[in-house]
């Protein structure tokens, strides 16, 4: 088990290219089921989910070549196989799409439920929903999710809530379905313009992606196409909140900053000194950040999966920080962790109070996901001392070269593994 050892207090100046968007590189990558032809998929993250989602894709019978460590070259046309297992996919958190792509292709498909997360449950009842009105027939048990179509037909869908993976998933079904289906309160996120734009680049007639309500007529036949994903906007907010949790001056390359603008406002707010340009924002903070008030919405709104890094920003700032999570039921199971860091924080329900500034100290801990494991490196920067992050696994799926990026803006961040561990210099 691979562990990140932090020496903190280094301020991080430079540059740093981000990568492609984990979020939508796994619903691109299934969403190539829905072509007949050969996909080129450009600007691909090298992380854990993408290397997974190849796997799963080459085990059901797809060709994929990687052209260079961010191109794919998939030629899903042999695919027949939708017997999917749990170890095919036990460590993909958005195995669900598949479910959507091979509903839409073969008419059936069987797929492992998605595990929980660290946050809570993942339902996927709004998924279901959409899957039954296009005409789906849809049997969970065994933990698997069943669903058969003889034929879809398109249809009216108004989502309880704006979900991202339902949004994404119906509209995977919808490509193939008869007719025009409309999803209503769709969710707005950058990552399903994307998939929208890819599968239109593919030759389906997809409008309304990136409003709350998308349109899609429906068609038999999808080609193949080349195209670049759009850059990981979670990633860009992560080197930002880096920037500003050092005292920095950090530079993020080959952003989109509109998708950045929820928490460009907040970190101006908290009184960084925030330019950009056309693919690059730069964040200063060459002072004591005041605190600021958070709450995660549905895009353009603040993005829950910045939430734990903004948290542990909020506690170096001046002042009292209510952090308020809206979109998950229960997103502050990392705290233990930041407060092992010395962070001063009180959860009452869907609420966080944050008392800064905080004197941070390096200790052990713990990543329990993704963002969780983003929020103690965030932490472990501003520390006195040394950190050692366990469960970097996490990080792994969806940060590339985390390591190397911090190192290359200043920061003193090793990744060891378990039998190195004697090595840790303590200071
Ligand atoms: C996507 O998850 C992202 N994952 C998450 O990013 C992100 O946090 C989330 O969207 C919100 O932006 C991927 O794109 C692979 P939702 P998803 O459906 O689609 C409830 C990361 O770190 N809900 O938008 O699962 C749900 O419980 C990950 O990159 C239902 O109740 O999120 C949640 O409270 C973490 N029933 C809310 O809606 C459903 O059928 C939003 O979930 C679906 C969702």
């Amino acid at each position: 088990m691979d562990h990140f050892v932090i020496v903190g207090r280094n301020r991080l100046s430079g540059k740093v290219n981000i990568s492609g968007a984990k979020n939508a590189a796994v619903a691109i990558i299934p969403a190539t089921l829905a072509s007949n032809g050969i996909c080129t998929i450009e600007n691909l993250p090298n992380i854990e989910d993408v290397s997974n989602y190849t796997l799963a894709l080459k085990k059901m019978g797809a060709s994929c070549k990687f052209l260079d460590k961010s191109t794919l070259q998939i030629d899903a046309r042999k695919v027949k196989s939708t017997l999917l297992s749990s170890e095919m996919l036990k460590d993909m958190r958005a195995s669900y799409y598949l479910i959507g792509a091979l509903l839409g292709r073969l008419g059936h498909a069987q797929v492992p439920l998605p595990g929980g997360c660290n946050f809570g449950s993942r339902p996927i009842d709004q998924h279901i929903k959409g899957f039954e009105a296009l005409g789906a027939k849809v049997v969970i048990e065994h933990g698997l999710i069943k669903v058969t179509a003889d034929r879809l037909v398109g249809s009216n869908i108004y989502l309880d809530m704006a979900s991202v993976g339902a949004t994404i998933n119906i509209m995977l079904a919808a490509v193939h379905a008869e007719g025009v289906t409309t999803i209503e309160n769709a969710a707005k996120e950058p990552h399903i313009v994307d998939c929208a734009n890819f599968l239109n680049m593919c030759g389906a007639g997809i409008k309304g992606a990136g409003t709350d309500i998308i349109r899609i007529v429906g068609t038999n036949h999808l080609k193949g196409c080349t195209y670049a994903i759009i850059p990981d906007q979670i990633e860009a907010g992560t080197y930002m909140i880096s920037s500003a949790i050092t005292g920095g001056d950090v530079t993020v390359c080959n952003v989109i900053p509109k998708h950045m603008d929820s928490l460009t406002a907040k970190l101006i707010e908290m009184g960084c000194d925030v330019r950009d340009g056309d693919d690059w924002i730069r964040v200063k903070a060459d002072r004591q950040l005041n605190a600021a008030n958070v709450k995660t919405l549905y895009y353009p709104g603040f993005p829950t999966d910045l939430q734990p890094q903004m948290t542990a920003l909020l506690a170096c700032a001046s002042g009292t920080s209510f952090v308020t999570e809206s979109v998950f039921p229960n997103r502050f199971q990392y705290v233990d962790q930041l407060m092992r860091l010395g962070v001063k924080i009180k959860i009452d329900g869907r609420m966080a109070v944050v008392e800064g500034p905080a004197r941070l100290t390096g200790a052990d801990v713990i990543a329990a996901d993704l963002r969780a494991g983003a929020a103690l490196v965030m932490a472990a920067l501003a520390a006195a001392g040394v950190t050692k992050i366990s469960n970097t696994h996490y990080i792994d799926r969806g940060y590339e070269g985390l390591e190397y990026k911090l190192s290359s803006l200043g920061a003193n961040i090793r990744r060891l593994t378990t039998g190195d561990l004697s090595s840790v210099v303590e200071v």
